[in-house]
């Protein structure tokens, strides 16, 4: 069986290296890079830290705006998925690399399979949600993470077409953790536990110049070193907006390689972000997050105690991110470690 992966952006090449592994020698493992993440450190470091097999194409598509960007992804895509014919077109998440190739598949009447189905955030303004709604509704097989991703897609009428296989960032995350646990901390001049790990990118809270500073001022203000990993996004508009990134207690470094993330994560007092998958991240290593953003799609990490929604207020961001230590749990929301497996044997039943 020939299964055709699409991915672009940086979190989908943590999703893929536990499916690379897992289809190795079980089936033909075509991956085909749309380019929208093209940085070395957005990129490269990933296929070659995480051991993925390198991108069989690149469509090289690079930044531009939404429109322009899925379209030149869909055009490219469409002769790719000719010349491969794959059995599966594998997508991945919510970018805009998802919503093209998952487009581009249905067009040629190939199979699609979502990993990573069911996630809502039921906040309309936020672009991922539409690629998810319209990705899930166009595939055939909808990979979900979790039991509320699969009642959100019983809920959209979708039942039938979905199965519940975990987190394949648990299964990713879980490897390198043992891998990196005795390497020092990534970072400079600080003691473990004695800091923040901190990203910003989304654009509600980069494209805002007056949101954007009142977020900095709340981080400039806490009490130990917030160690800003700063997209490249997130450097341009605070350029723009004339706004002083490296102030107060924040540190302001280049994104780190994912084991050295999952390093500094696992050493630190808590994360600040308003990522996906670092929400998840450090729910995993037990570390205590704060998320800059009204809704979060990983509504378990909240429930459990382990994260908590900022959305205002900022000038008191203290209050929250020094808050007391939740509770120990070891509830498994986002599975066991083995969801890539459960991929590769529902995409080889089919
Ligand atoms: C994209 C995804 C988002 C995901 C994020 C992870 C969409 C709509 N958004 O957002 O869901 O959480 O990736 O990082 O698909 N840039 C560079 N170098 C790069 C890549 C980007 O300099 O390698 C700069 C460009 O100025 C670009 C901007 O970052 O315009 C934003 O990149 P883009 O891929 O459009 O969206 P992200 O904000 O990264």
């Amino acid at each position: 069986m020939r299964i055709l992966s699409v991915v672009g952006a940086r979190p989908q090449f943590v999703k893929l290296a536990p499916i690379d592994k897992a289809l190795q020698s079980r089936a033909e493992h075509v991956i085909v890079h749309t380019g929208q993440h093209y940085d070395e450190l957005m990129s490269d470091v990933f296929f070659r830290d995480l051991g993925i097999s390198a991108p069989d194409v690149n469509l090289e598509v690079g930044s531009g705006k939404h429109g322009e960007q899925t379209g030149a992804m869909l055009s490219k895509l469409e002769p790719v998925f000719e010349e491969y014919a794959p059995d599966w077109v594998l997508v991945y998440g919510d970018t805009n690399s998802t919503v093209a190739a998952a487009l581009a598949a249905v067009k040629l009447h190939l199979p699609l399979a979502h990993l990573e189905a069911g996630l809502r955030s039921f906040n309309r303004r936020m672009p991922e949600e539409h690629n998810r709604v319209l990705t899930d509704h166009a595939a055939d097989l909808l990979l979900a993470p979790t039991e509320v991703a699969l009642s959100h897609l019983a809920n959209e009428g979708l039942a039938h077409r979905s199965v519940l296989v975990g987190d394949v960032m648990t299964d990713v995350l879980y490897r390198i953790r043992d891998e990196s646990q005795s390497d020092p901390i990534p970072l400079k001049d600080v003691a473990p536990g004695g800091y923040f790990v901190s990203t910003l990118h989304r654009p509600d809270n980069t494209d805002d110049p007056d949101r954007l500073r009142a977020i900095i001022r709340g981080l400039a203000a806490l009490s130990n070193p917030v160690i800003l990993l700063a997209h490249p996004r997130l450097v341009a508009r605070a350029r723009e907006a004339g706004v002083e990134l490296e102030s107060g207690a924040i540190r302001v470094v280049d994104p780190l390689p994912y084991p050295q993330l999952v390093r500094a994560v696992a050493s630190s007092a808590g994360v600040i972000t308003d990522s996906g998958g670092l929400q998840k991240e450090a729910f995993l290593l037990r570390v205590p997050c704060t998320t800059i953003r009204p809704e979060t799609e990983w509504v378990e990490t909240v429930d459990l105690g382990w994260n908590v929604l900022v959305n205002s207020g900022f000038d008191d961001l203290a209050r929250a991110v020094q808050r007391a230590a939740p509770a120990a749990t070891d509830a498994a929301p986002y599975g066991d470690g083995h969801a890539a497996r459960r991929v590769a044997d529902a995409l080889l039943k089919e």
